[in-house]
């Protein structure tokens, strides 16, 4: 059956008064997101603490992220963002055996790459794998740096800065020959893609909830393969984390035998509530219709880009994209407000403005945000190139 983008649309109230090309950093609220924070606040008004309830949410937001990651419920961590997660799992790992290693590309959003810097304390060694003269990081430049030296290699799926999409199934299969395991930060596709953890083959996935799974701030997750939970203790710990949260036992650290052990404290309860009612719309609309929409939505703007002679960065590749076309500034702080004045949103980082699409953008939205760009061409253009 048709999926009705336009009936979704509606539900994004935001849409009707902005071209929102910014799901990359903050996705449109929901009705039903929405809903569910006030469900949350009806609550506290009527009961107080609802515990069981609660529970219960955290469970539900578990169970619909291990199908939108096409994994098990019992490999799914729920954290409090990606930071989080990356934490724990690098907790786990000793640093001072003959893999010392980890490989970290150019394209990592900060937090994934400071995280493993941070190791160094304890033993790690952090590699950086470059990008090549076209801007891209292709596997050979993998290939280089891994090797029996390495323990994992943690890398992002979609650059936030430019756009790019890595071959991540190429990568793992290159890491797990060489004897690594693979780290995705897929925070930059998840929920505008199809991430199936197990068709790349990665050993852990780590994200959050607030771009393009709908969802808000103060919610992740970390995605940990089945046949590696019970070898990996994070010394990162806390009582959610135990087999029996409810033991409340000082004498000992029993971590749950499922991904739950990479937890910590109390859930973020309010969160929960609104990433549930996130998930169930990416769930109901489906990933794989969400890529395709994405996709064209993307390439027109690329396309409409290409023909006022101001090309993207982001390659044009459908294979090595996501949903973010990146553009070169010279004064790309600028240039976002000047479209923001337009209630044109989109972002920016370094000398690139980000337009970010989800399912709920239109054609209009980006003929809109490429007329916009052609009449601010002259003053905003690429750098290196004179006003004109
Ligand atoms: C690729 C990527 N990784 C990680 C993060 C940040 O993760 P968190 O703030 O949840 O730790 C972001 C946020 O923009 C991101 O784009």
């Amino acid at each position: 059956m048709a999926i009705d983008f336009d009936a979704l649309r509606r539900r994004f109230p935001l849409l009707e008064r902005k071209t929102y090309l910014n799901s990359g950093s903050y996705c449109a609220l929901a009705d039903s997101v929405r809903d569910a924070f006030n469900a949350y606040m009806d609550e506290r008004l009527a009961v107080g603490a609802n515990w069981d309830l609660w529970v219960a949410k955290n469970e539900a937001v578990r169970s619909a992220m291990a199908q939108v990651l096409r994994v098990t419920p019992d490999e799914v961590a729920v954290t409090a963002s990606a930071s989080a997660g990356i934490n724990a799992l690098a907790s786990a790992l000793d640093f001072n055996g003959p893999r010392r290693k980890v490989v970290v590309s150019d394209f990592e959003f900060p937090t994934h790459a400071q995280i493993w810097h941070a190791q160094e304390r304890l033993g790690a060694e952090v590699a950086h794998v470059p990008s090549a003269a076209d801007g891209y990081i292709p596997l050979e430049n993998f290939a280089r740096l891994i090797d029996d030296r390495t323990q994992i290699v943690a890398v992002t799926q979609v650059c936030f800065r430019n756009g790019a999409r890595l071959d991540i199934a190429g990568i793992t299969r290159l890491a797990h020959e060489r004897g690594a395991r693979v780290m995705v930060d897929c925070y930059q596709a998840i929920g505008a893609m199809t991430v199936d953890a197990r068709a790349l083959g990665v050993d852990f996935a780590v994200g959050g909830m607030l771009k393009y799974l709908l969802g808000t701030a103060g919610i992740g997750f970390l995605y940990v393969r089945s046949g590696l939970i019970r070898e990996l203790v994070p010394s990162h710990s806390g009582w959610f984390a135990q087999q029996d949260i409810g033991a409340m036992d000082i004498t000992a650290n029993r971590p749950s035998r499922s991904a739950r052990r990479f937890e910590a404290g109390t859930p973020p309860v309010v969160n929960c509530y609104a990433a549930e009612a996130g998930l169930k719309i990416i769930l109901e609309t489906g990933t794989d219709a969400i890529e395709a929409r994405v996709r064209a939505l993307t390439r027109r703007c690329l396309d409409g880009l290409a023909a006022i002679g101001w090309p993207a960065v982001t390659p044009a590749d459908d294979a090595r994209r996501g949903p973010m076309v990146a553009v070169p500034s010279r004064d790309a702080a600028g240039l976002v407000a000047q479209l923001m004045a337009q209630d044109i949103v989109t972002s920016f980082r370094n000398d690139n403005i980000r337009a970010t699409v989800h399912f709920y953008n239109s054609d209009e939205d980006i003929d809109r945000f490429v007329a916009a760009m052609a009449g601010h061409r002259a003053r905003f253009g690429p750098r290196g190139e004179g006003p004109g």
